[in-house]
């Protein structure tokens, strides 16, 4: 029993020994067994044995020590994995780093060093900055570390570059997945060619382009220009091109790595939080991604609304068919019939860009702008011109000959472009930039004058208004408001677009669609929408679909309605309803979706039978798939639509209740301006119409956000915003949620139909996000990239809810709730705004 008893504490003391000890070096006689850790000596990084994910496979890493989250920063055998803890890291008799299974005979990894051969031994240590070194003893010869191979993070004091002299590159590789340390298909990687850039590639293909290094940044990371965490060396000499961060204040804990999925990112460790905050990443936006935009193009995402590619001066697109259904890929071509050698040609400024790729520009370090602009306009092949060191503001000339691939514009910090134009282009720029001055000076009188009346007007209206309560912003909710830094991966992981080429949508015969509808029949009838009325259709192949057949009078003519069908098709996202085609024949025009069995969420919410399905957890999914549909709309996909129609009635749900927002593009389809200015008519729903987009026709992303809340806040309560208090019939749901809210007797909005489903805080939350969207002031509501954030996230403080404006309809109320897809317009209903309190 004693004996046993020894046993056990023997056992278990050897264990303890074993996971506590930590070593300083490494040498021939000492041993990293799995267990066992390599500080440093200022125990700011540890090397040992680790595991990721579920997975039972070890590795041997390099990890932030004094973080509470294991951040590996380098692996070793990122191959080769070891099952089991029988890994040991030791000293071979040739003095190399070698990695074994103790049943093994073959090293699983080592350092394969030719010249630790010798009769000098060698020492591993590691260092303050996370670099695993190892040195000779007698001659203190550094001969091998882990900086030189970088997985996929980079610290401060690493090189990432090539050694022109021994070939050595150093450049990170991603690892597989999140949990996988085996190397990805994404590395960020320094090339040589030409002008040196650095290039994020994906599948061996550039991703992203940092660009090149212009004095004080790289040209494509306009945001290092003053960098406060870590300052930077760039060397390009004939023994080596490489880049070096070091630490401003080594205090901070900072790290730049790749992740699977091809994004870069640069984040510092916060303590208070115990979390990485991600400070800045890469690529952005559509205009990040390489080439986008074709040759010669320039990509500018700042145009509101418009398709982002451009062609700069003298160039017009390659494939106007293309770039007109916003595809454009094949970039754009000179203009024909000019010529631009010796002919009076000359130079157009494009400003505040990335400079083309420069893997084929040269570069003369030696030339002053003046002079670099005088070194291409005598080389015909030369198409633009740049500074190479404009940080600097030092000398530096870049040329280009032949296509100009990844020019971007930036928003405010970017590089001035010279690209070489005709004599007639020059003549065209010149003119019109002197008019511009004059047309400048006529717009500001003008707007002077209009801003006048207008101010005089809104003052003579708010006269009889009580005064509105107009705080400045929240930082707290500004700061929500702006999430990248916090959540930056995702525009990459929702890239859009599609299949490229994939941009001809079926044009359907009205023959096709009338015998998969019964010609239509009444039996095969939805609903009845804003639009017009949906069919259920069978196609002869067996495949459901709904057909939109749009009231007649939707003044758009056939080409523009094809077009905008195209562009609506390309949008793709799992909560939107896809469409598949349209069909424009003999005055009728058609649009065919997918169809989704299920119907629209009204059907089960406002249902006393139905409802009882929808528990908690499925309005919750229901609520942020909407969201996310919302967003992609808004910002990810390349139209950035405002749907103006967002309600529990265009919310369809697919058979696993996922939710699917149909309807959006229609102001598009049909011509939004034709049915505001033709017909006067506001499209939208009553209870959902923000008050400026119900009051005055303005709407924008925030009116759709409005849209949002109300629907959220139905969700949750399972009641129509508009037949919500049958005894205060000027009351709708939002204002008797505000009440509730200032009661604090909110939990008496949650439907009682959800049962113990209902998890009652996080309910709660969505109410206050809900009340936070259909803030009075568009303004103060949050966008929608803030809404999923703070529903994805419930450790977010939200802000409190401002006064919520309703718009209710006064004079008619109580009756037809079944109303409820009515495209209602201003002339039939007096609208009023009646205040909350
Ligand atoms: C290893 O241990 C032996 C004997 O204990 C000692 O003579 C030798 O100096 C040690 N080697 C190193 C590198 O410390
Ligand atoms: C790890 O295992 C847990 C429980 O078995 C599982 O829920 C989780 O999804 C697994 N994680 C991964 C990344 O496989
Ligand atoms: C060593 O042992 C482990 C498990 O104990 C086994 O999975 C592995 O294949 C063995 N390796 C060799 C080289 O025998
Ligand atoms: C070491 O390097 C040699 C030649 O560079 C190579 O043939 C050998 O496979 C390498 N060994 C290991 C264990 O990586
Ligand atoms: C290693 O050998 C060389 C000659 O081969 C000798 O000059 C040197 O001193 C030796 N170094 C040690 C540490 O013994
Ligand atoms: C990496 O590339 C391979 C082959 O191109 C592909 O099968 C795989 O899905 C890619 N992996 C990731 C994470 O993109
Ligand atoms: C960065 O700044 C620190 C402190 O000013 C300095 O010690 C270090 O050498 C600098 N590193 C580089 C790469 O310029
Ligand atoms: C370095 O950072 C630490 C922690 O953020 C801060 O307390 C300290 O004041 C900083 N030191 C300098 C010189 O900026
Ligand atoms: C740079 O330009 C100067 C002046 O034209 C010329 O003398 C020099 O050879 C050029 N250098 C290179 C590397 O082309």
């Amino acid at each position: 029993m004693n004996t046993e008893k020894g046993l056990v504490y023997a056992l278990l003391l050897l264990f303890l020994l074993q996971v506590s000890t930590c070593l300083d070096i490494l040498d021939q006689n000492n041993t990293i067994k799995d267990g066992n850790l390599l500080l440093s000596s200022g125990k700011t990084f540890a090397l040992g044995f680790f595991s990721s994910g579920n997975s039972s496979n070890r590795y041997v890493g390099i990890w932030f020590h004094q973080i509470s989250e294991l951040t590996v920063v380098w692996v070793a055998n990122r191959e080769r994995p070891i099952r089991g803890t029988s890994g040991a890291l030791s000293i071979d008799s040739d003095g190399n780093l070698v990695l074994h299974e103790t049943n093994g005979s073959f090293p699983v990894w080592s350092t394969n060093v030719s010249s630790a051969l010798s009769n000098d031994s060698t020492t591993a240590r590691l260092t303050d900055s996370g670099n695993l070194v190892l040195v000779q003893d007698f001659s203190q010869r550094l001969i091998w570390q882990s900086f030189d191979y970088p997985t996929d993070t980079m610290l401060p004091f690493m090189k990432l570059g090539l050694n022109r002299k021994t070939g050595l590159d150093r450049f990170l590789t991603s690892w597989k997945s999140l949990e996988d340390p085996t190397p990805g298909n994404c590395s960020y990687r320094m090339d040589p060619t030409g002008y040196p850039q650095l290039f994020l590639y994906k599948d061996g293909v550039p991703y992203w382009r940092a660009g090149s290094w212009i004095g004080d940044r790289w040209s494509g990371v306009p945001e290092m220009i003053n960098p406060h965490i870590f300052n930077v060396s760039f060397v390009d000499d004939p023994d080596e091109v490489s880049i070096m961060y070091g630490a401003v204040n080594t205090s901070i804990i900072t790290r730049m790595s790749i992740n699977p999925s091809g994004s870069i990112q640069r984040s510092t460790w916060h303590d208070q939080d115990q979390r990485w905050i991600e400070y800045w990443y890469a690529p952005k936006d559509q205009c990040d991604y390489y080439g986008n935009c074709g040759p010669n193009s320039n990509c500018n995402p700042y145009i509101a609304g418009q398709f982002e590619c451009t062609c700069p001066p003298g160039f017009e697109p390659k494939s106007p068919g293309d770039w007109y259904l916003r595809d454009g890929s094949a970039g754009c071509v000179r203009r024909g019939g000019v010529s631009v050698c010796r002919s009076g040609e000359g130079f157009v400024k494009v400003a505040l860009v990335k400079v083309p790729d420069t893997s084929k520009a040269r570069a003369n370090m030696s030339l002053s702008l003046k002079e670099c602009e005088k070194e291409c306009l005598g080389d015909c092949s030369c198409t633009a011109y740049a500074s190479a060191n404009e940080g600097l503001g030092g000398l530096g000339c870049l040329t280009w000959h032949g296509d100009l691939v990844d020019t971007r514009t930036f928003a405010d910090i970017g590089q001035d472009l010279y690209v070489r134009v005709d004599a007639v282009e020059l003549a065209r720029y010149r003119k019109t930039s002197s008019l511009s001055r004059k047309a400048t000076v006529a717009i500001v009188l003008v707007s002077v004058v209009t801003a006048l009346l207008l101010a005089g007007s809104f003052s003579y209206r708010f006269m009889i208004k009580k005064r509105k309560d107009r705080r400045s912003h929240n930082p707290l909710m500004s700061d929500i408001m702006n999430p990248t830094h916090l959540d930056g991966s995702r525009s990459v992981k929702d890239r859009d677009d599609g299949p490229r080429g994939n941009r001809d949508v079926p044009l359907f015969d009205l023959s096709t669609l009338a015998s998969a509808t019964n010609n239509f029949s009444i039996l095969s009838k939805l609903g009845q929408g804003g639009f017009g009325s949906v069919y259920k259709g069978i196609m002869g192949n067996g495949t459901e679909i709904a057909v939109k057949r749009l009231s007649k009078h939707s003044g758009q003519g056939v080409q523009e309605f094809k077009n905008e069908v195209r562009l609506i098709a390309k949008l793709q996202h799992r909560n939107l309803v896809r469409l598949l085609g349209c069909c424009v024949e003999e005055d009728e025009k058609m649009l065919i979706y997918e169809y989704l069995p299920n119907k629209s969420l009204d059907a089960f919410l406002f249902d006393t039978t139905q409802r009882s399905m929808l528990d908690w957890r499925k309005r919750f999914d229901i609520a942020s798939g909407v969201a996310r549909g919302l967003l992609y709309l808004h910002q990810d996909s390349r139209l950035r639509i405002i749907h103006r129609d967002l309600k529990a009635s265009n919310v369809l749900l697919d058979d696993a209740m996922n939710p699917k927002i149909s309807d959006f593009g229609m102001a598009r389809i049909c011509g939004a301006d034709q049915i505001q200015g033709n017909t006067n008519r506001v499209v939208g729903t009553y209870g959902y119409m923000s008050p400026e987009y119900a009051m005055g026709g303005i709407f924008s992303i925030k009116s759709d956000v409005y849209s949002f809340g109300v629907l959220l806040l139905e969700i949750i309560s399972g009641k129509r915003n508009t037949a919500c208090h049958p005894e205060n019939p000027s009351y709708n749901l939002v204002g008797h949620v505000w009440e509730l809210w200032n009661e604090g007797n909110c939990e008496d909005v949650i439907d009682e139909s959800m049962g113990d489903s209902c998890a009652k805080e996080e309910a709660l939350r969505c109410i206050q996000i809900g009340l936070l969207c259909v803030q009075e002031l568009a303004e103060d509501r949050p966008n929608m990239s803030a809404v999923v954030f703070m529903l994805a996230n419930k450790d977010v403080v939200l802000a409190s809810p401002k006064r919520p404006a309703y718009v209710v309809k006064s004079r008619y109320h109580g009756g037809n709730p079944s109303a409820r897809d009515g495209t209602a317009s201003a002339n039939d209903v007096t609208i009023s705004m009646v205040e909350g309190r």
